[in-house]
C-alpha cells in the first residue's frame, strides 16, 4: 500500500535554495527506474546566472515521439527537449546537452514513466552549473554603455552625463542653474552636435522684481516634433502661465513674459539628433499706465513709462485738486516695481458754485463746474443787451464768464419802441384816440399836466418845465385820464437837465435844454400796455430831416379846446424851423421876437395837426426805417400857439447826457 501511494503522487521538488551547481538523476538511477514516475525538478541558480544541464546518462524506453517515458527540460514555460531513447556520452554531448540552458535562473526537468517496461532501462543522470548570462547581450536597457560581470551588469554613461536613479538611463545634468543679469542667453546642452536625450532641464530666469522678462529666439532652433506634435519639448513657464510646447525647426515669436522670473523647462526623450536651440532674454522695466490720473498731463510726456520714471502730473485747464480743504494742481508720482504709480491723486473739475440769477431772466444750469453752462433766457418784453451774448460758462478759474468777461453777466434790457400801431404807412393826421398798446411808453403825467416817455423800466424822460413842478403824479399804461388802467409811478429821483434855466415869470421864451429825467422808485413791471420806448441810434441823428414823420400823443389840449380824456395820438413830419416861427401868438402878450430858437430844437407839425398845452414831455416818435421800433427823437416841448407846428426837443443832442445819467444814477 506504501508502494502504490507513492507511485501515484507526483514528485515535486520545488523551492530548493540556488546553488551555484548540482547533480539531479532519474529515481533509482542507476538501477533503473520504476513505473508510474512522475516527477519534476526545479533547479536554480542565483540572479543574474543561467543554468547549463549536462546529461551524462540517457537511457529512457525508447517510443515514438517519448509518449510512453520521457525526460522533458523546459525554462520560463519553454520547453527546450524531450528526451527518450539511449544516448551515449558523446551523442549526448554533441546533439543534447547545447540546448539544455536556461535563460534565467531555473530550468524545470520533468520525467514520467509509464506503467511497463519490457526492458530495464537505467534512467539519467546530469549535472548543472550556473553559467553567467551577458545582461548586455540580452535584455539590459542601458541608455549608453552596459558593462556585464558575472551574475549581473551595469550600466554607465558617457561624459557630461549621469546615470539617473533607474540605474540605466542616461541624462545631462541641465538643471539648476539660475539667471539673474537683466539680459543674457541659454542654450540646450549640446553634445556630439546634439541635444542629450532623456533630459529634463530646468533653467531659472530670476531678475529684479520691477523688471520684465521678453525671451525671443535668434539662433539655432531644432527640437525633435512639429506642428504641436512635440516628441522633445520647450515650454517656458511664467507667473502661471506656460508658454509652449515648442518644437519643430521655426523659432516661436518673442514672449514677453509679464514677469520678473520663468523657468525654461527643455525635456527630451531616449532618441534624437536634433540640434537645439539657443534663447536670448532681456528684460523691460515693467511699465505703469500712460495715465496716472485723468484730465491732467504728465511731465515729461513719454510713450512708455517704467519702474522708476517720475512724472509731474498737472491738473488739466479746468481741474484741480483739492485735499483737506487745500486746493493744488500738481503732485509727482513714481512708476513703481509693482507696475503702478505711487500717490495718485484726482483731478476734479473746478467748482464755479451757483450762478447768480439775473433780473429779469430764467437761469437754466444743470451743472455748475468747469465747462458747465448758464442759459438766461430773458423774461417776455426783455431782450439780451448785446446781440452776440452767448451763455455763460464757468471758466478754468472757477468763475462764470459771459463773453469772455469774467464774472459778468448779460443783462436783459427791456425791449423798446413796440408799439400795436399799425405800420407808418397808414399815416393819419390828425388826433386819433388811441388804444391801449399804441403808445406804451407814454406817461400820463396828472399833476403838472403832461406826458413824458419810459425810457426803461425805471426812467422816464420828459421835458425839464414838466419836471421842473414840485409834485409829480405819474401813470404809465394810462389811456383814460381817469383810469383805472395803468399803474402809477413814483419818483426817486428827478434830473432836470444842468443848462435848462429855471424861470418863474411868464411868459417863458427860453425852452433851451427842455429836458429831464426821472428815476422811478422801482422798476415798472413791463408788458403789453407798458413798454419803453428806444433811444435814438446816435447823436448826428439824421432822422430829423424835414418831412419826416413822427408820433406824437397826449392828454392836452384839443381843437375843442379842452384837455383831452383819451390819449389822443397824431402824425406829424418835420418841418423846417421858420414854420415855428412864422406862427402868429394868440395873445398879445407874448412877444414872439423875444422867443429862442436853438439847435437844440427842431419844428413839427402841420397846419390842424399840432401838440398843446398839457402834451408837454411827450414823445416825438420816429419808427426804425428797418425795425419799425420807434426811438424817441424829439420831446415836446413848447409852441407859439396850438394848431400847425411846435417846437420839440432834440433828443439825439442828450444822448450822452441821459447815458451818462442813468450810468451814474443806477441802483
Ligand atoms: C513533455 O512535453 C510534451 C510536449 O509538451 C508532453 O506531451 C509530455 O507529456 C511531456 N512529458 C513530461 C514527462 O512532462
Ligand atoms: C540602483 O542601484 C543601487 C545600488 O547599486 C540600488 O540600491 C538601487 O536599488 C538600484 N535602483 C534601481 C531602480 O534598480
Ligand atoms: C546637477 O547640478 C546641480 C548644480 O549645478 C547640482 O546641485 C546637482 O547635484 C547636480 N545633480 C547631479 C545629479 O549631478
Ligand atoms: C439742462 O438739461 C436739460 C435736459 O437735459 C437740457 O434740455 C438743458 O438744455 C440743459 N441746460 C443747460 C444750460 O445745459
Ligand atoms: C447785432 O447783430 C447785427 C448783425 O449780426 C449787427 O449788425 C449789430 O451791430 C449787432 N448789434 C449789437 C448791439 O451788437
Ligand atoms: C460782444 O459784445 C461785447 C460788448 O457788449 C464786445 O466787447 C465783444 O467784443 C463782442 N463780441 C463779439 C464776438 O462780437
Amino acid at each position: 500500500m506504501r508502494f502504490l501511494l507513492l507511485l501515484v503522487l507526483p514528485l515535486f521538488v520545488r523551492g530548493e535554495s540556488p546553488k551555484m551547481f548540482g547533480y539531479v538523476a532519474s529515481p533509482n538511477f542507476p538501477q533503473g527506474y520504476p513505473e508510474n514516475v512522475d516527477q519534476s525538478w526545479e533547479l536554480r541558480v542565483p540572479s543574474g546566472f543561467a543554468i547549463h544541464l549536462t546529461l551524462v546518462h540517457l537511457d529512457i524506453e525508447m517510443s515514438e515521439g517519448c509518449s510512453f517515458d520521457a525526460l522533458n527540460v523546459s525554462t520560463d514555460d519553454e520547453l527546450l527537449a524531450t528526451l527518450c531513447g539511449e544516448k551515449d556520452y558523446e551523442a549526448l554531448r554533441v546533439e543534447v546537452n547545447p540546448k539544455l540552458q536556461s535563460q534565467f535562473g531555473s530550468l524545470t526537468l520533468s520525467f514520467r514513466s509509464d506503467y511497463s517496461n519490457p526492458k530495464r532501462h537505467i534512467g539519467f543522470s546530469a549535472y548543472y552549473t550556473a553559467v553567467d548570462i551577458d545582461e548586455c547581450e540580452e535584455t539590459a536597457t542601458c541608455s549608453h554603455d552596459c558593462n556585464n560581470y558575472i551574475g549581473g551588469y551595469y550600466c554607465s554613461c558617457q561624459p557630461e552625463y549621469f546615470l539617473q536613479e533607474d540605474n540605466s538611463t542616461c541624462s545631462v545634468n541641465c538643471s539648476g542653474q539660475i539667471f539673474t543679469s537683466l539680459s543674457g542667453s541659454v542654450s540646450s546642452p549640446i553634445l556630439n552636435g546634439h541635444y542629450p536625450e532623456n533630459s529634463a532641464c530646468v533653467y531659472q530666469l530670476e531678475v529684479d522684481e520691477g523688471f520684465q522678462l521678453i525671451i525671443g529666439f535668434t539662433g539655432i532652433f531644432d527640437i525633435e516634433g512639429e506642428d504641436g506634435n512635440c516628441i522633445d519639448q520647450l515650454r517656458i513657464r511664467a507667473k502661471n502661465q506656460i508658454f509652449g510646447p515648442f518644437c519643430g525647426k521655426v523659432a516661436p515669436q518673442p514672449i514677453k513674459t509679464n514677469s520678473h522670473v520663468a523657468e525654461i523647462l527643455f525635456n527630451t526623450n531616449g532618441y534624437g539628433t536634433n540640434t537645439g536651440w539657443t534663447l536670448d532674454y532681456k528684460t523691460n522695466a515693467k511699465t505703469c499706465p500712460n495715465v496716472v490720473t485723468a484730465n491732467s498731463v504728465m511731465k515729461p510726456d513719454q510713450k512708455v513709462y517704467q519702474y522708476k520714471d517720475i512724472v509731474t502730473v498737472t491738473c488739466s485747464k479746468g481741474f484741480e485738486i483739492v485735499k483737506n480743504g487745500v486746493t493744488k494742481f500738481q503732485f509727482e508720482s513714481k512708476c513703481q516695481k509693482n507696475g503702478e504709480w505711487s500717490n495718485v491723486e484726482i483731478c476734479q473739475a473746478v467748482e464755479c458754485g451757483e450762478p447768480n440769477d439775473m433780473e429779469n431772466a430764467i437761469t437754466d444750469f444743470n451743472e455748475t463746474t468747469y465747462k458747465a453752462t448758464v442759459r438766461y433766457k430773458c423774461n417776455d418784453y426783455y431782450e439780451l443787451s448785446s446781440n452776440n451774448t452767448s451763455d455763460t460758462f464757468c471758466s478754468a478759474d472757477g468763475t462764470w464768464v459771459t463773453n469772455g468777461i469774467e464774472s459778468e453777466l448779460p443783462i436783459c434790457i427791456p425791449v423798446c419802441g413796440k408799439s400795436n400801431l399799425m405800420s407808418s404807412v397808414q399815416r393819419i393826421f390828425g388826433g386819433k384816440k388811441a388804444n391801449e398798446g399804441n403808445i406804451p411808453w407814454q406817461v400820463f403825467f396828472m399833476e403838472p399836466r403832461g406826458g413824458g416817455s419810459l425810457i426803461s423800466d425805471q426812467w422816464v424822460l420828459t421835458a425839464a418845465h414838466v419836471a421842473e413842478a414840485e409834485t409829480l403824479k405819474m401813470y404809465a399804461g394810462r389811456i383814460n385820464t381817469n383810469g383805472p388802467e395803468g399803474v402809477e409811478l413814483h419818483a426817486a429821483e428827478k434830473i432836470i437837465h444842468p443848462n435848462y434855466e429855471i424861470h418863474s415869470s411868464k411868459p417863458q421864451y427860453n425852452y433851451d435844454n427842455d429836458i429831464a429825467l426821472i428815476k422811478l422808485d422801482e422798476k415798472v413791471k413791463l408788458g403789453p400796455q407798458i413798454s419803453p420806448i428806444c433811444l435814438p441810434k446816435n447823436k448826428q441823428s439824421d432822422e430829423l430831416q424835414n418831412g419826416k414823420i413822427g408820433l406824437i400823443a397826449g392828454w392836452g389840449v384839443t381843437e375843442e379846446r379842452r384837455l383831452a380824456q383819451d390819449l389822443m395820438y397824431a402824425e406829424i413830419p418835420v418841418e423846417n424851423m421858420d414854420f415855428c416861427k412864422s406862427v402868429k401868438p394868440k395873445s398879445s402878450k407874448v412877444k414872439p421876437e423875444k422867443f429862442i430858437f436853438t439847435e437844440n430844437m427842431f419844428c413839427a407839425g402841420m397846419s390842424g395837426t399840432d401838440s398843446c398845452q398839457g402834451d408837454s414831455g411827450g414823445a416825438f416818435a420816429v419808427p426804425d426805417m428797418n425795425t419799425d421800433d420807434y426811438h424817441i427823437e424829439g420831446i415836446i416841448s413848447w409852441g407859439i400857439g396850438c394848431g400847425s407846428y411846435g417846437v420839440y426837443t432834440k433828443v439825439a443832442n442828450y444822448l450822452g447826457w441821459i447815458e451818462d445819467t442813468m450810468l451814474q444814477n443806477q441802483d
